[in-house]
């Protein structure tokens, strides 16, 4: 336990499990105080169980007043929110061709809607009362094409762009806005849908092909630490950037 994170409120969304419950822990072991946010209530409340300053909220990041009503709340509170980390996500593997409008929507609206909302209403409370460091969970896909995930990647591209944005509109009012870039990490996301990207690349073995491209799968404790760095003071010259974490995998043309 270290304390770089000294009395920071917090806000994870998409805090359940995985790359938002890693985070979680690692910003509370810093010492922050850590409001996990999910849609799985249950869920939230256990990554909150574990940490050493933290609580839990249900939220679902797709409705907007709700997301509103979680940061007002935390903020009457706390005083204050100095931390914001946007990482709900979903996916689905779909080819373009059987992609409806429905399926796109559904993805849009955690991972572009969903983090709209997340960063708007941090921003604006941060600005009023000091500043903070919001952090969004962009991905490599949004940097390159990425088959049978055309509405994931196409919203991590344009989480990419709000970031970008939204830390240029604030760069007076003392919020920073940076994204992390992950490459593959074994969480659920993945893991359950491992077998669908083999039939639907035509593949024998997913994990073989992450190996070959990042050496090997990633871990939430990859990706964790840089969040830490990105809400501390520590990057304090980092706005709009997005920061790759994927064991060299978008490095490589083969
Ligand atoms: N796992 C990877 O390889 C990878 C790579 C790059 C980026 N990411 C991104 O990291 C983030 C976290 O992904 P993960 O791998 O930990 O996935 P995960 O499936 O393990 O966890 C996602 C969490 O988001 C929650 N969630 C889903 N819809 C929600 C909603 N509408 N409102 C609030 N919470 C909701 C889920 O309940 C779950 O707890 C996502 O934005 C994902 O796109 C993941």
């Amino acid at each position: 336990m270290a304390d770089l994170l000294k009395d920071k409120i917090a806000i994870v969304t998409g805090g359940a499990k995985g790359l938002g419950a890693a985070i979680a822990v690692e910003l509370a072991s810093e010492g922050a105080h850590v409001v996990v946010t999910d849609v799985d209530g249950d869920g939230a409340r256990k990554t909150a169980e574990g940490l050493l300053h933290g609580e839990s909220a249900v939220c679902d990041v797709r409705d907007d007043a709700a997301v509103a009503a979680l940061i007002e709340d935390v903020v009457a509170r706390h005083g204050t929110l100095d931390i914001m980390v946007a990482n709900a996500g979903i996916a689905t593997v779909t080819p373009i061709s059987e992609m409806t409008l429905e399926i796109w929507r559904s993805v849009m609206s955690v991972n572009l809607d969903g983090v709209f909302s997340s960063v708007r209403y941090a921003g604006k409370a941060m600005a009023a009362t000091g500043g903070g460091s919001i952090i969004t969970m962009a991905s490599i896909t949004g940097l390159a094409g990425s088959p049978l995930i055309a509405h994931y990647a196409a919203a991590k591209a344009a989480v990419i762009s709000l970031t970008q944005t939204a830390a240029v509109e604030w760069r007076g009012h003392g919020v920073r806005v940076n994204a992390i870039a992950p490459g593959f990490i074994g969480t659920d996301l993945v893991l359950d849908r491992a077998s669908q990207f083999e039939q639907g690349l035509g593949i024998d073995d997913f994990g073989a092909v992450i190996d070959g491209a990042q050496g090997r799968l990633g871990e939430v404790g990859d990706v964790a630490p840089l969040a830490v760095f990105l809400a501390s003071d520590r990057s304090r010259f980092s706005n709009g950037s997005t920061y790759v974490v994927d064991g060299g995998m978008s490095a490589s043309l083969v």
